[in-house]
């Protein structure tokens, strides 16, 4: 292929992808410049090509540029958030990730990729408003609201009670706690019980899932924003600081992005925050409880926990183990659920049959104590004017063979997508037999370590 006519294959490559994309060879002139990243510049195709960078962008200093980072230092940045002013003075911000393209150790162009995030942040503005009038309503001394406490986790269980223990010793002191169990297992109901029980009660519990905001807003609405940080931005307090004297619940902490998770890590340690943008270090006390429903060593092994941020955050450990794992508090369970649910429905079960009981106890339940809460739920809704609960008003799915069921070829799959299904599970092992060094999984796989890292990408391996 002529050079000629590769330059047209990457134009075409790249016009064909949703992300900005922008290449400059070794001088820093723009060689590929994609409609994408016109627009989100809101600049001109030719305003670009052939042009140098600085004279492209103008306002950008060359210091600061990941282009020029790319080229002078080969270095690569990744997710890194630029807000900048295009050819026409409009102010722009974008997530990009730069790489250098290096050819017997000299690089010869720099790649860029954006995304525009300039909408994405302005929404995480409103975020943290419906977030800050939300925790005024659900601050603990809110009657309207009332938090659960220990009188409201029922268990007897040896191993069950062992965890109540711990976080009940976990309410007297100020410590993190990090809290480890499966969906259902009552996470929540531990964490509210530790804020209700100790000194912060009265003072504001604030739960929030970090797996349920996307990546490039958890920052912002963590430790705030001020004016002009971003297009769009106000000032605005983060939850931390809306937490302030009480407690913050960060659910599923794992899917925090890892850089995310050091800022966390620094917060914890110097307890002052800084708003994103903002110049201001804002002192803060505030009582983290993380939780997590993998085991944290899977997690740590496969890169999705850093391992310095669990152990600071591990000071109190508590692992609530699954249901299947207590069967002996099954009968106790239904039975105060049937209660409740008795009062809710204006019932009047006020028994369980043998057979009813062991059809309960025999399940596995994947989704735990919230599951069988479901199931007896639905039971006691469901029921006439009877006074026995039997087999028959139990609606309980059939057993899983096994939780994750052997990965079998033929069951209407593609095949590619079956081969990616076993390529993900090869490699989310290796990671995890090499505690997720990249470098010796690539090795031990026979791969080049930067297909490792796109693969690992691709399959949402960090
Ligand atoms: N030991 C228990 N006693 C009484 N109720 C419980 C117990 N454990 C869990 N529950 C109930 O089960 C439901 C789920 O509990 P919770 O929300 O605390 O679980 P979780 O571990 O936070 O789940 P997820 O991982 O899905 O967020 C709630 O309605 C809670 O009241
Ligand atoms: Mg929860």
């Amino acid at each position: 292929m002529t050079a000629e006519q590769y330059k047209k294959l990457v134009d075409e490559l790249i016009e064909l992808l949703d992300e900005g994309v922008y290449i400059v060879d070794k001088d820093g002139v723009g060689i590929h410049y994609n409609r994408v990243m016109a627009r989100t510049e809101k600049v001109d195709v030719e305003d670009v090509l052939g042009k140098k960078f600085h004279e492209a962008f103008p306002d950008f200093k060359t210091g600061e540029s990941t282009i020029y980072k790319a080229l002078i230092k080969k270095q690569r940045t990744q997710a890194d958030q630029q807000t900048y002013k295009n050819f026409y003075g409009k102010e722009v911000t974008t997530e990009n990730a730069t790489i250098p393209v290096i050819v017997d150790g000299k690089a010869v162009a720099a790649i860029e990729i954006s995304r525009d995030i300039t909408e994405l942040r302005s929404m995480s503005d409103t975020l943290l408003k419906l977030r800050e009038e939300a925790s005024q309503t659900r601050s603990s001394d809110n009657p309207e609201h009332r938090m659960y406490s220990f009188d409201d986790i029922y268990g007897e269980n040896e191993a069950f009670e062992a965890a109540v223990n711990r976080a009940r010793k976990a309410s007297q002191n100020d410590a993190s706690v990090f809290i480890y169990g499966e969906t259902g297992t009552g996470k929540e109901l531990f964490a509210q019980s530790i804020h209700s029980n100790g000194k912060r009660a009265g003072k504001p519990f604030i739960a929030q899932n970090c797996a349920a905001i996307p990546e490039s807003l958890l920052e912002g609405l963590l430790f705030g924003t001020t004016k002009g940080s971003f297009t769009g931005a106000v000032d605005r307090a983060g939850l931390f600081e809306q937490a302030n004297g009480g407690t913050l619940l960060l659910d599923e902490v794992s899917a925090m992005p890892y850089d995310l998770q050091s800022k966390l890590l620094r917060v914890l340690q110097e307890s002052y925050i800084r708003r994103i943008g903002g110049a201001k270090d804002i002192p803060v006390n505030v009582r983290i409880i993380a939780t997590v429903n993998e085991p944290p060593e899977e997690l740590i092994a496969k890169g999705f926990l850093r391992k310095d941020l669990y152990y600071r955050l591990n000071v109190i450990n508590i692992s609530i183990p699954p249901l299947r794992d207590r069967p002996d508090d099954i009968a106790m369970l239904s039975e105060k659920f049937m209660e409740k649910f008795n009062e809710r429905f204006s019932k009047e079960i006020w028994m369980i049959s043998d057979g009813a009981l062991r059809k309960l106890e025999s399940y596995d339940y994947p989704g735990n104590v919230r599951e069988l809460e479901n199931i007896i739920e639905q039971a006691i809704s469901m029921a006439d004017n009877e006074h026995v609960l039997t087999e028959k008003h139990l609606n309980i799915p059939d057993n899983r063979v096994s939780r994750e069921p052997e990965l079998r070829y033929g069951e209407g799959m593609a095949l590619d997508e079956y081969l990616d299904t076993l390529e993900k599970q090869i490699i989310a092992d290796e990671m995890l037999k090499y505690n997720g060094n990249i470098t010796k999984a690539a090795e031990g796989l026979k791969i080049r370590r930067q297909t490792l890292q796109h693969k690992l990408k691709k399959y949402g391996i960090k």
